[in-house]
């Protein structure tokens, strides 16, 4: 290891972690609501079973070895050894894996996307999430849509997607722990609506560095409103860190997506799960793989 990655290990083992990082259980509906309008994010416990937990990670597994394998040099698709599994799929997700349809209709967190939305009638994006590698850098900060999404832009120039209820929620599973070393996500509470421009790296301040979704066991949901600022941090660890996620719109608002989920797969999912995936679906043959 170099000094400067072994400095910034001791600087993570003091520091790294959001002070006063609240996590939720599933049963705490209302208070998770609320941290997550306060914050534009919010962490659930215990949302997998260790069953679950198991079952997912070896899915995410098998498809980052996929993936990797267009791969050998590492250059990922979101920066060097980080990558988005929806940014490498052909069809821009991975609903069409077991693994990724059991993500879209939980009985620990679907009562909670329907409190956030106030209704049942929201609809599945997609399910995709990222994975990093050992020896990944700080992404810099962003946030995962702008103005001209879904259709929504307001050509008076008055009102941005910024000003709205929150569009999209983004579910991200920790498939492990989030450690202190192992690339955590950092979250930027409260940025869901700001208007200010997102810092680069070099001008992001210490603090928000170490503002990571730390401690949070495998099995938590890490809850975005995906307008908040976040980014991924370094992965100073031996192990891949994956967090593939399910992507929820508001019943107001509408993303395109391809074709994603087979009719047999489709029809394995709970009748609330077919009705918020109705769009996906296709009786076509799927043709699914990747692309770096
Ligand atoms: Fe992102």
């Amino acid at each position: 290891m170099t000094e400067e990655r072994e400095a910034l290990r001791r600087k993570l083992a003091d520091s790294n972690g959001l002070r006063g990082l609240q996590r939720h259980q599933p049963a705490d509906v209302e208070a998770t609501v609320q941290t997550f309008y306060r914050d534009g994010f919010a962490v659930v416990e215990n949302v997998l079973t260790p069953a679950q937990v198991a079952f997912l990670r070896a899915g995410c597994e098998r498809e980052a070895a996929a993936i990797m394998a267009l791969d050998p040099e590492r250059k990922g698709n979101r920066g060097p050894n980080r990558y988005s599994y929806g940014g490498a799929s052909i069809t821009n997700s991975v609903l069409h894996r077991e693994e990724w349809a059991m993500l879209v209709d939980l009985p620990t967190l679907t009562p909670i996307i329907t409190a956030i939305f106030e209704s049942e009638d929201y609809r599945v994006a997609r399910a995709a999430g990222d994975f990093c590698m050992p020896g990944a850098e700080y992404q810099r900060l962003h946030a995962d849509i702008g103005d001209h999404s879904g259709g929504f832009h307001d050509p008076r120039g008055i009102v941005s997607i910024r000003d709205l209820p929150c569009p999209v929620v983004c579910c991200n599973f920790l498939a492990q722990d989030f450690t202190k070393f192992n690339g955590p996500t950092r979250q930027i509470p409260g940025t869901q609506h700001s208007r200010e421009p997102i810092p680069s790296l070099e001008d992001e301040p210490e603090w928000m560095r170490l503002s990571t979704v730390y401690p949070a066991p495998a099995g938590s949901v890490l809850i975005r409103d995906i307008r908040a600022w976040h980014g991924g941090t370094p992965n100073l660890s031996d192990d891949m860190r994956a967090i593939p996620n399910a992507m929820f719109q508001a019943p107001w608002f509408h993303i395109r997506q391809p074709p994603s989920i087979p009719r047999p797969m489709f029809e394995k999912l709970s009748e609330h799960g077919q009705r918020i995936c109705r769009f996906l679906v296709t009786d076509d043959a799927l043709q699914t793989g990747y692309r770096i």
